[in-house]
């Protein structure tokens, strides 16, 4: 069994599905807090299912590392095997990336290297695409640039809005990140190449 910390910005839909699995005794990953870095409504979520919960406002501290520090402090409070960046919407300075190297890993909506950045998903739809996805990776000090883990497809149908394929989209994620969870529970995936 790991230990998982969970980051959340938002509606926290990635998170809600992880807890769900976890309810289930033979999944291998148990989510011991979720922090933000505000009041994020996904937060609700983790005190239904009677998880510690952690804000770390930015707005408190005078530079991006000092907030990293304590945002660092408590999630290592937690002593996690793995620490899930599911809809944080805020860049980690190295500080806090490089503490967690090899244990931290994000969602993103798009099939990286394309459409990085926080409008994944209208920036697909912007372009033309025909097809977008969803990537798991490593992260490092840069954004959406970390060894990817895993990848899944998702096609763009002509009518799409940003909302309508941003739910298609969480769909796939919410299955995909609960597997790989599971697998990184497991060891079944490869280390990050340090
Ligand atoms: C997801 O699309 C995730 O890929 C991105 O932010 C969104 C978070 O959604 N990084 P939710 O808060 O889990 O519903």
């Amino acid at each position: 069994m790991i230990s998982v910390v969970v980051l959340i910005s938002g509606s926290g839909s990635n998170l809600l599905s992880l807890l769900k699995k976890s309810e289930n005794p033979l999944y291998p990953a148990k989510i011991v807090a979720v922090g933000s870095d505000k009041n994020a409504p996904g937060l609700e979520h983790a005190e239904l299912y009677e998880v510690d919960t952690f804000v770390v406002s930015p707005k408190r501290f005078a530079t991006k590392e000092l907030w990293a520090e304590t945002l660092l402090a408590n999630v290592q409070h937690h002593q996690p095997d793995l620490v899930v960046l599911a809809g944080f919407m805020k860049v980690l300075p190295a500080n806090f990336v490089s503490a967690l190297k090899g244990k931290l890993i994000n969602i993103h909506p798009s099939l990286l290297p394309e459409f990085k950045g926080a409008h994944a998903v209208r920036d697909a739809l912007q372009a033309g695409a025909t097809k977008t996805g969803v990537t798991i990776h490593y992260v490092d000090e840069g954004v959406d640039t970390g060894e990817i883990i895993v990848q899944s497809e998702v096609s763009i149908e002509p009518k799409d809005t940003e909302a309508v394929l941003h739910e298609r989209i969480k769909k796939i994620e919410h299955e995909l990140l609960a597997s790989t969870v599971e697998q990184i529970a497991y060891k079944q995936l490869p280390a990050l190449k340090l």
